[in-house]
C-alpha cells in the first residue's frame, strides 16, 4: 500500500435490482445526494430527460428511456467508499446484467409498494441467487397507496423463498408515510417532507411514548405488527442473510428521500465487503493478496469524441496503480494500464489507484473481453462468465457493398463486447454471420450501433431457430444437411447446434441417438 493517494477506507460494492419504474434512477440520485460522489464511470441513470444522464451515447437509449449501458458510481459515505454498479433495466439484457452482477458483493432489491414483486425483479433476484449474492430488500414508494406491509412480506417469502427480516417497519399505511419503527431499538424515526424531495429529508428520533403521543393509532399498529414479526422469527440474522436464506427489509420513498440514509447505513453494517475470489483451479485470492481483477463489461462508442473501447474491471485483490503492467491471463501477454480512467459526465479523468471492490475503466483495451482476468504476481485465472442460451437468431448482411471491411470490424467488435453472440459456419461464409441473442432487442442495438459507430447499414433476416445446445465436431457432421437444424461456431470455438423448436430437436435426436448435446444456462 504505497501509493500516496490511496484511499484505504473499506469498500461496499453493490447493485440495485428492480423492475423498470420501481424507482432505481430516483434512488440512485437520492443515494448520491446523501453521500458525496467521488467518481462516476459511464452510465448511471438511464432515464430519458433526467438530469445527470451520462449514458446518452446512443440515440436509441434516449428514445426508449431505458438504460442499456452499465458502469459504476463511486461515493463516500460513513467512512466507506461505496461502489454502486448500474444494472441494465431491460429484460433483453439479462446476459449483460448477469455479467454486471458478477462484479458486486451485495444487491438492493427495489420493490414498488403498490406492485409487489414484478417479473424483472424476480429474474434479477434469480441471478443473485445463482451467484450467491446477499439481497437487501427496499420497499419503495411508501408515500403512495399500495399493498399492506405484512402482505408484502408474505409475497417475498412465497415468491422468492427468502425469509423477510424487516429492519424498519412503516408507521402509517402506504400513502400515509409518517416514518418508521426502528426494529433494532423499538424507537420511532419521523420523516418530514421537503419541497419535491430535493434535499435530505429531516429525521427526528422519538422514544415509543413520544411516538404514541404523536402518531396515536398508526404507532400502536406498527408496534403490534413489529411484535407479530418477532414472534414469527422475522428478526435479522446475519448468518442467514449472508447464506442467502433471508433478506433484511427497509421501507422508504426514494422520491421524498425517506429512509435513503438508512439504506446506506445498512449497506455499511449488514452487507459484506469484498471477500476472497476463487480461481478456475480452485485456488483463492484474498483481497490483500497481489493485484488481480476481472473484466465484467466491455463497451465502445460511449462518446462521439472518444471512439475507443473501455473495459470495466472489478478489482478482486491487491492494489491497482495506474501505469502498472499486469498480465492478461487469457493470452499471457503483458497489459499496460497507463490509461485507466473513469468517466465523469462526458469528461474522463484518470484513476490513479483502486482497491478490491472498485471498478476501473481501462481505455483502448482491445484485447480484453468480458470474463478475462488480469493480474500481477503469481498467475491467476478467474472462471469465465457464463453465456446464456440464445433464443433468437438472425443473419446479418451488409447493405452497402464497399463497406465490407467496416462491416467485418463492427461485427467482430460487438461480438467481443458480448453485445451479441456471432455464429459462423463454412456453409454460410463470412459475409453473412448469424447473430444470436437472448432477447430480440439486442438485434436493434446491433443495427443501431453498426450504423452509428461503423457507418454500415445492415439488414437482418430472422431465422426460425429458437433453441441452442452445445455440441461437438461429430455433431456438426451428423447435422450437416438436416432441415430445421444447423451447427454454427462461436468465436471462442464452441459449436452450437440450433433447432427450430424442442420437437425438431427431439426428432433429430431420434434419428441420431449418438448426437452429443449439452444445455447452456437458460437466460433469466
Ligand atoms: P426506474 O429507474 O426504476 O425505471 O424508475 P424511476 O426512478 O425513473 O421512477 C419511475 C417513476 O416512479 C418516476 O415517476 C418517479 O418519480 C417515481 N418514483 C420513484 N420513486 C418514488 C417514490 O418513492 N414515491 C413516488 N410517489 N414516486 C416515485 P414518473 O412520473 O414516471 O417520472 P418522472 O417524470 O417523475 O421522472
Amino acid at each position: 500500500m504505497s501509493a500516496p493517494d490511496l484511499d484505504e477506507r473499506p469498500r461496499r460494492t453493490f447493485a440495485v435490482i428492480s423492475h423498470p419504474d420501481a424507482g432505481k434512477s430516483t434512488l440512485t440520485e437520492a443515494l448520491a445526494l446523501h453521500a458525496s460522489v467521488i467518481s462516476e464511470a459511464g452510465a448511471v441513470h438511464g432515464k430519458a430527460g433526467r438530469r445527470g444522464t451520462v449514458s446518452d451515447w446512443m440515440e436509441m437509449e434516449r428514445a426508449r428511456g431505458i438504460s442499456i449501458t452499465s458502469a459504476a458510481l463511486q461515493f463516500s459515505y460513513g467512512g466507506h467508499v461505496v461502489n454502486l454498479v448500474d444494472t441494465p433495466g431491460h429484460s433483453d439484457f439479462s446476459e449483460d446484467t448477469y455479467r454486471v452482477l458478477s462484479a458486486v458483493d451485495s444487491a438492493v432489491m427495489l420493490v414498488d409498494a403498490a406492485k409487489g414483486l414484478e417479473p424483472q425483479t424476480m429474474k434479477l433476484f434469480k441471478v443473485c441467487t445463482l451467484r450467491g449474492i446477499p439481497v437487501i430488500t427496499v420497499i419503495n414508494k411508501w408515500d403512495r397507496p399500495g399493498l399492506e406491509a405484512l402482505e408484502l412480506m408474505d409475497l417475498i417469502e412465497q415468491q422468492i423463498g427468502l425469509k423477510p427480516t424487516p429492519l424498519t417497519w412503516p408507521v402509517g399505511e402506504s400513502g400515509d408515510f409518517r416514518g418508521v419503527l426502528d426494529r433494532r431499538d423499538g424507537g420511532f424515526i419521523a420523516y418530514t417532507r421537503t419541497a419535491g424531495g430535493a434535499t435530505r429529508a429531516p429525521e427526528r428520533r422519538m422514544d415509543p411514548a413520544e411516538a404514541l403521543a404523536s402518531e396515536g393509532e398508526a404507532w400502536s399498529r406498527a408496534e403490534e405488527e413489529h411484535e407479530l414479526l418477532s414472534a414469527d422469527d422475522a428478526d435479522h440474522d446475519p448468518e442467514a442473510f449472508l447464506a442467502g436464506r433471508s433478506t433484511p427489509v427497509l421501507f422508504g420513498s426514494a422520491l421524498l428521500n425517506f429512509g435513503v440514509a438508512r439504506i446506506l447505513d445498512e449497506l455499511l453494517t449488514v452487507a459484506p465487503g469484498p471477500g476472497p475470489t476463487t480461481a478456475v483451479d480452485g485456488s483463492v485470492r484474498r483481497p490483500d493478496d497481489e493485484f488481480s481483477a476481472f473484466v465484467f463489461k466491455v463497451q465502445s462508442g460511449m462518446n462521439a469524441a472518444h471512439r475507443d473501447r473501455l473495459a470495466y474491471a472489478r478489482v478482486c485483490s491487491g492494489v491497482f496503480e495506474r501505469g502498472m503492467v499486469v498480465t492478461h491471463a487469457r493470452t499471457g501477454r503483458p497489459f499496460a494500464t497507463k490509461y485507466a480512467q473513469t468517466v465523469m459526465g462526458r469528461e474522463r479523468t484518470s484513476v490513479e489507484t483502486a482497491l478490491p471492490g472498485d471498478i476501473v475503466g481501462l481505455v483502448n483495451a482491445a484485447a480484453l473481453r468480458p470474463g478475462d482476468t488480469i493480474y500481477a504476481g503469481p498467475a491467476v485465472d478467474y472462471p469465465p462468465i457464463a453465456t446464456f442460451a440464445p433464443e433468437h437468431f438472425a443473419t446479418a448482411s451488409n447493405v452497402e457493398t464497399g463497406r465490407s471491411k467496416q462491416f467485418r470490424k463492427g461485427i467482430e467488435q460487438l461480438d467481443q463486447e458480448g453485445a451479441i453472440q456471432v455464429l459462423r459456419s463454412d456453409v454460410r461464409g463470412d459475409a453473412n454471420p448469424v447473430l444470436a441473442a437472448v432477447g430480440p432487442m439486442q438485434f436493434e442495438v446491433v443495427q443501431a450501433r453498426m450504423q452509428a459507430e461503423f457507418g454500415v447499414p445492415i439488414r437482418l433476416e430472422t431465422l426460425s431457430y429458437s433453441l441452442a445446445r452445445v455440441t461437438d465436431a461429430a455433431g456438426a457432421e451428423m447435422l450437416a444437411g438436416t432441415s430445421g437444424a444447423e451447427v454454427l461456431s462461436r468465436s471462442d470455438g464452441t459449436r452450437l447446434a440450433v433447432f427450430a423448436d424442442k420437437w425438431r430437436m427431439a426428432s433429430v435426436l431420434r434419428q441420431h441417438p449418438d448426437l452429443h448435446l449439452e444445455p447452456l444456462p437458460a437466460g433469466v
